[in-house]
């Protein structure tokens, strides 16, 4: 795993950019696939700089979302395809049948075959090392899945809606070996939150109750943080 420590998050999301801008100049009708949550903002607002002074050009490139609730309308702001939409592809020129959205698990990890895999994976990491909606537990599921949102995940997301009832009781994220098959991954943290998370990946073993662990087994994993972060 290769450790990029910045200073703080500008400079991490000025990193994790120029990681995407050589990806798409380097192949153009790149497969990426791209997470929502607060971290990849400024990634997604350089992104969208890069493609304003015409030094990136998404017209060729395919996204799939790591994760998405389920069920839920595309159109209801607080779906992750509205998500992507509003930070980053309404910015720039992907057209809108190049970001399917995950309403069927199984057609979902063949449409990534299909394209001929994920080229560049984006992750974010949560407070206790999940991965996508890839909670801690006792097992880590390999395919794209639908799983149940924990208690605490729907408490905590509860503040985006307008009463805890409101939030979806269940998602579609891909899987630990959907993510495994990228043939990149950038995993990005950010805030002293995220340091037991991060030291955990950065120690010997895998641990299913630290999803994150399993990215330790990628060949090519680029992880992007600021010094609250890590040690
Ligand atoms: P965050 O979420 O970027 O909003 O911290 C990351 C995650 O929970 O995966």
């Amino acid at each position: 795993m290769k450790i990029i420590k910045c200073k703080n998050y500008e400079e991490m999301s000025v990193k994790a950019a120029e990681i995407f801008a050589q990806q798409i100049n380097e192949k153009p009708d790149s497969v990426l696939g791209l997470a929502t949550g607060s971290t990849p903002l400024g990634l997604y607002a350089e992104l969208i700089k890069m493609y304003n002074d015409g030094k990136i050009d998404f017209s060729k490139c395919v996204s799939l979302n790591l994760d998405e609730y389920s069920p839920i309308a595309y159109d209801n702001d607080q779906s992750y395809h509205y998500f992507m939409n509003e930070n980053l592809f309404k910015h720039v020129n992907i057209s809108e049948s190049n970001f399917p959205s995950e309403d069927d698990p199984k057609a979902y990890d063949a449409l990534a075959e299909e394209l001929g895999g994920i080229d560049i994976q984006l992750l974010g990491i949560g407070e206790n090392g999940h991965i996508g909606f890839n909670e801690p537990g006792d097992v880590l599921i390999a395919p794209t899945h639908m799983t149940g949102l924990t208690e605490s995940t729907i408490k905590a997301n509860a503040r985006f809606f307008e009463s805890e009832d409101d939030v979806p009781k269940a998602a579609i994220t891909m899987g630990i070996a959907t993510i495994m098959k990228a043939k990149k991954v950038v995993l990005m943290a950010s805030g002293a939150k995220k340091r037991d998370a991060v030291m955990k990946i950065l120690a010997d073993n895998i641990d299913p109750q630290c999803p994150a662990t399993i990215l330790k087994a990628h060949p090519d994993v680029i992880l992007i943080c600021d010094e609250e972060a890590i040690d």
